[in-house]
């Protein structure tokens, strides 16, 4: 982002992160591997935390962006929350060191066990999507002896101007309830004794790169808050969810910073505490996909270069066309070329790039996938019986794997013949 220090950077030509070099890396470790700067995480969530100072307020780290344990584990160290969707994040998160009191739990399909899960461990708020999960978080409390402290998700059908299927805040979308019954709904939650309605809380869509649709998020929040309030009810949290864009590449979007002074105008008079859910934002240029070139080919003119990565790694090219920027690790030489970057999976969709202009690349060379720090490896499955890349944090000036590589055996561990 934005005046970024920590990362991806040159040394001597070669392509490292935060000094460490990505050959060693993969020399070390194999290919393909996602290599993350803890410094760059770090970097980002403090940034977050200091711009929105001035007023009281909680970063929630969405785990579902990155949810390496060591990477949780970090941000909880800092003082961040976590946005959790599962009951595998709940608990991840929990035992990485979040404590109860900074989880909020978001999600349209959430189960009993995750409900029951979510009450026990006392969680600052569930993010209630209907009138139906409010009612059974209230049983389930009730069954616990316990009150469980409740925010609700509305959508207030604003346009986040982001690619369709990562579009939330929409009316017809299926997150969150229609803002105009957000009343209505509260009314109805008199008769449960077991949760507190506590906060108000709306996630319009990701990869969001103007801030007027979330101004006016904020903005409809706090106003529907206040009014609560003025109706008795004990609002203490406006949850203005994730979603600040990293555009592609070496292109700036909006730092946290110019994010915060945006935003802080519509909450600075609030009386409630403000909570952000970012994902992206907190580790997309935090991260690389390592990959190595196993084949350049031609086909009528059109040049492939095959890497060891493929869509099972990084969905998000095919998935949305995102354009992940992709460069050697060693110098570049010669001319530039227009080339597909492609993965070894059986599919006309599998591919990192399409038609990229690229410094010319041959068989052994290492490409480094930028901007992969989020919903990457995430993302990534065992498509085409292939174990998921490794991954590996640099910090303090050294590296270590944080997740190791898949093995043949992993992914036959759980089957019965
Ligand atoms: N809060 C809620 C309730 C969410 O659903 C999300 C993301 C976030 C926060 C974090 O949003 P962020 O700050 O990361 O934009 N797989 C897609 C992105 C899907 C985002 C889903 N929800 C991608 O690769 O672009």
């Amino acid at each position: 982002m934005h005046g970024t220090v920590a990362g991806f950077f040159r040394e001597k030509e070669e392509l490292t992160c935060d000094g460490v070099p990505l050959s060693e890396i993969a020399r070390a470790v194999g290919t393909p591997v996602y290599v993350y700067s803890a410094t760059s995480i770090e970097e980002s969530f403090t940034r977050f935390d200091r711009a929105l100072a001035p007023v009281p307020h909680l970063v929630c780290y969405a785990a579902k962006a990155n949810s390496s344990l060591a990477i949780f584990k970090l941000l909880a160290s800092l003082g961040a929350g976590a946005d959790v969707v599962s009951g595998g994040e709940l608990r991840a998160c929990l035992a990485s060191g979040f404590p109860a009191e900074r989880v909020v739990f978001s999600g349209v399909g959430k189960t009993d066990l995750e409900i029951r899960d979510g009450v026990a461990a006392g969680i600052l708020a569930f993010n209630a999507e209907s009138d139906r999960e409010i009612e059974k978080i209230d049983a389930e409390a009730s069954r616990q002896g316990r009150k469980a402290r409740v925010a609700l998700r509305v959508n207030p059908d604003i346009d986040a101007k982001t690619h369709p299927y990562i579009s939330t805040g929409l009316a017809h979308n299926k997150f969150g309830v229609d803002i105009g019954r957000a009343r209505e709904i509260f009314e109805g939650s008199r008769r449960f004794f077991h949760v507190a309605m506590t906060g108000v809380q709306a996630h319009i869509g990701s990869q969001i790169l103007e801030t007027a649709p979330l101004e006016e998020t904020a903005r409809e929040l706090v106003s529907l808050a206040s009014d609560l309030a003025g109706r008795g009810f004990p609002i203490e949290t406006v949850d203005i969810g994730g979603g600040l864009g990293v555009p592609s590449g070496r292109a700036e979007g909006l730092s946290q910073e110019q994010y915060a002074a945006a935003l802080l105008p519509h909450l600075a008079a609030s009386p409630f505490r403000i909570l952000i859910e970012p994902g992206r934002s907190i580790v997309a240029r935090a991260g690389a996909l390592l990959t190595r070139v196993l084949y350049v080919k031609e086909n009528r003119g059109r040049r492939f270069i095959v890497t060891d990565a493929g869509m099972n790694d990084l969905l998000r090219p095919p998935l949305y066309g995102a354009i992940h920027p992709i460069e050697p690790v060693s110098p570049a030489r010669g001319q530039t070329v227009t080339a597909d970057v492609v993965g070894p999976i059986c599919e006309t969709s599998d591919f990192l790039a399409r038609d990229r202009e690229m410094p010319q690349v041959a068989e052994g060379d290492l490409l480094s996938v930028g901007d992969a720090g989020a919903y990457g490896f995430a993302m990534a499955s065992n498509y085409n019986f292939r174990p998921r890349a490794a991954e590996v944090l640099v910090e303090a000036g050294g590296f270590r794997t944080i997740r190791r590589r898949e093995t043949f055996e992993d992914l036959v561990r759980l089957e019965a013949e």
